[in-house]
């Protein structure tokens, strides 16, 4: 097997009862270990089996006939990235430097929660709600099935899948019943001020070797 279904960083009970036992033994243990399956089966005998999972999406997101790679290794990373969104005492309001940057791109961090929602109540069919660092900018963008920011200019800090298949057990029809409990009770705002720390600290590198490149 060249990709392995990551262990979920909680029990599968830890985030009932916003999110059962029953959805995690379905999402976790049919969809996203189905999407791991499918890929290993995909890649197998090709150049992509010896690609890490990043590359492998970068790689199939610019092949032609790299549809069906892509689509299940960006859902196989989209989902770890989800897993990692979320914490048991998670939601509420984060603190820090990241909530000094929602409220400075959002007005306040009501209206950021009040776009997140929006956005995901109308992204039609699935797909994915992320909180990305566009720039120097904190941005919400929806993407369709399996689109994940990784293949973009943009940062994913957290992110809230909204196929039917992540809440239907639990709240039906009600994708903005879920997307309320996300905000509320599961945003794991702990690692996106994490992510948003690393990703300066690569951007600040980055920035002063390129002005290092400049003044040669
Ligand atoms: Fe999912």
């Amino acid at each position: 097997m060249t990709f392995k279904l990551e262990p979920l960083p909680y029990p599968k009970s830890a985030l009932e009862p916003a999110i059962s036992a029953r959805t995690m033994d379905f999402h976790y243990g049919k969809h996203h270990a189905g999407y791991v399956d499918k890929l290993n089966k995909l890649v197998e005998g090709t150049p992509y089996a010896t690609l890490a999972l990043e590359q492998v999406i970068e790689k199939a997101a610019r092949d032609p006939k790299g549809r069906g790679i892509f689509n299940n290794a960006a859902q196989v990373w989209n989902h770890d990235f989800f897993w990692r969104s979320m914490t048991a005492e998670g939601g509420g309001t984060p603190d820090g430097k990241l909530a000094q940057q929602l409220e400075a791109d959002f007005g306040s961090f009501g209206s950021f929660a009040k776009q997140f929602l929006t956005q995901a109540v109308g992204l039609f069919g699935s797909g994915w709600i992320w909180l990305v660092i566009d720039g120097n900018a904190l941005r919400i963008v929806a993407t369709a099935n399996a689109e994940t920011p990784m293949t973009s200019q943009q940062h994913a800090l957290l992110a809230c899948d909204v196929w039917e298949h992540a809440y239907y057990l639990d709240y039906q029809n009600n994708r903005e019943a879920f997307v309320h409990a996300f905000v509320e009770k599961l945003a794991n705002w702990e690692f996106a001020a994490d992510r948003l720390e690393m990703l300066g600290r690569d951007h600040a590198a980055e920035t002063s070797q390129q002005r290092r490149r400049r003044a040669r």
